[in-house]
């Protein structure tokens, strides 16, 4: 349903991620192939935002670098200090100058929040100032506690400050917020750091809110969708859940894997229907498997496109670039880079093809490797349609070799090679008559001559 307020996205990601035990800030670790802020970023871009702006602190540069990739139009403010999450709120107020609509305040670190909750936060907008996205905590530790009264939250008091009634309560704060932009920074401003943790808390807005006369409420969602990531074991619980999450919608969408939990997909992973994947598969980023593909035990693909009814595998790699039409053969032990294969051409056994195209129908023999580094540059190797490359050549690029031609096996080709020729670019046999038994005998006498001695 379309929103009708204007929305800002505020998310938070200026946090040291201490407990990560990590140089990489926490925000920029990968689940499911792309860093924690981009599913944020992903989650609050369905809602079509005005504005995005990230705050940014601990390994500020970098986590830039990845916004500025993920989401080119976001604004990232550095909040020098950590003072807190209100002041980290309160750095985006620049960023908003003349905003008029809602604020919805995410965490960089929560990636499983979906659209729809955020969706529900921002309607529920519709009838109180402020809205919060509360989960029944399984344990509710050091999280924020919702203080309702009915179904208004008076306030949200941290663990840290909590009585022991208060700490009692399992209604727990995920940390996101929905309020009218012009309010939450007037409330922000209201808010000190007189409290356990000497910091300035966004959590004081509500309690603000009403004592003005305004009204809080908080809405549920499971607490696995705001599961946050804090230590190396959360981040791997949350690769387990994601991993669990992807392949059961990769399932849904008419895919056969017969065995599914030993397949790692990353976010943005496509599959056609009909496709089957083997056992013990790897999805980097950005691949697309068309309707009917096969793609067999023990391969890894990333930024490959996978067209229908082509096979990989088993054990292939398809790297950045790797683009298959319909049918095309990549057997084992198979590396593809940045190059295209031709309907129905066939790269079977144990070669590698970078920078390269393969035209319809061609057939690369065992062994062949397109020698596309000069240690240098990189260089184009263009092989055309139906053309047989005969095992172990190695295609010195830049070269052509023409359609319906071919090269002759362990051939190292450094020139073009016209339609229909015949290359043939290695030492010539000779034969020598009867050679090889008398060598043979002259060795078998001298390791004789030697044992003997
Ligand atoms: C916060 C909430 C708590 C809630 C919990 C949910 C406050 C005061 N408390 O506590 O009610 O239950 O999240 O996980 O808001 N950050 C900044 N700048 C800062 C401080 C934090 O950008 O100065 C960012 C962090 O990077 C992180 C998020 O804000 O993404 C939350 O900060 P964190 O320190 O984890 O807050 P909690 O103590 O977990
Ligand atoms: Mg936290």
């Amino acid at each position: 349903m379309p929103i009708a307020t204007p929305i800002a996205l505020v998310i938070l990601a200026a946090g040291q991620g201490t407990r990560m035990l990590s140089d990489l800030p926490k925000v920029l670790h990968p689940l499911g192939g792309a860093p924690l802020i981009a599913h944020a970023l992903r989650a609050g871009a369905a809602l079509a935002p005005e504005r995005t702006v990230v705050i940014t602190g601990q390994g500020a540069e970098a986590v830039e670098t990845a916004v500025a990739g993920f989401a080119p139009d976001a604004v990232c403010i550095r909040q020098e200090e950590q003072l807190g999450t209100g002041h980290a709120v309160l750095q985006a107020a620049p960023a908003l100058e003349g905003f008029t609509g809602d604020v919805l305040v995410l965490y960089g670190d929560t990636p499983f929040v979906t659209p729809e909750t955020l969706t529900c936060m921002v309607e529920a907008r519709a009838t109180h100032d402020i809205v919060v996205l509360g989960f029944g905590a399984a344990d509710p530790g050091r999280y924020g506690r919702l203080i309702m009264e009915g179904d208004k939250l008076a306030r949200i008091v941290e663990a840290k400050d909590a009585s022991e009634a208060e700490r009692a309560v399992s209604f727990c704060n995920s940390g996101l917020l929905a309020a009218d932009a012009a309010t939450l920074f007037r409330l922000l401003g209201q808010v000190g750091n007189g409290n356990a943790a000497g910091e300035y808390y966004l959590t004081d807005v509500p309690g603000l809110a009403v004592a003005e006369g305004l009204s809080a409420t908080a809405i549920a969602c499971d607490e696995a969708e705001t599961l946050g990531i804090n230590t190396r074991a959360e981040l791997a619980s949350a690769e387990a859940l994601f991993q669990t999450a992807k392949r059961a919608e990769i399932l849904e969408a008419g895919v056969t894997m017969i065995a599914p939990e030993t397949v790692f997909f990353a976010y943005d992973t496509v599959v056609g229907r009909d496709a089957v994947i083997e056992p013990n598969v790897v999805f980097g980023p950005s691949v697309t498997i068309e309707t009917g593909a096969l793609i067999r035990a023990f391969s890894h693909l990333e930024g490959a496109h996978v067209s229908a009814g082509a096979i990989v595998g088993p054990y292939a790699r398809l790297r950045p670039g790797a683009e298959l039409s319909n049918g095309a053969r990549i057997g084992n032990f198979v590396e593809v880079k940045a190059a295209q294969i031709g309907e129905g051409a066939k790269v079977n056994h144990l070669s590698y093809i970078g920078d390269a195209t393969v035209g319809e129908g061609a057939n690369i023999g065992a062994g062949t490797i397109t020698c596309n580094y000069d240690g240098v540059m990189k260089h184009e190797a263009q092989i055309g349609a139906r053309a047989f490359i005969g095992s172990n050549t190695m295609l010195v690029a830049p070269v052509t070799v023409g359609a319906d031609a071919m090269t002759a096996s362990g051939s190292v080709i450094t020139e073009d090679v016209p339609d229909q020729a015949l290359a043939v670019a290695r030492g010539k046999q000779v034969n020598k008559p009867g050679l090889a038994a008398k060598l043979m005998a002259r060795l078998r006498a001298l390791k004789a001559k030697k044992e003997g001695s």
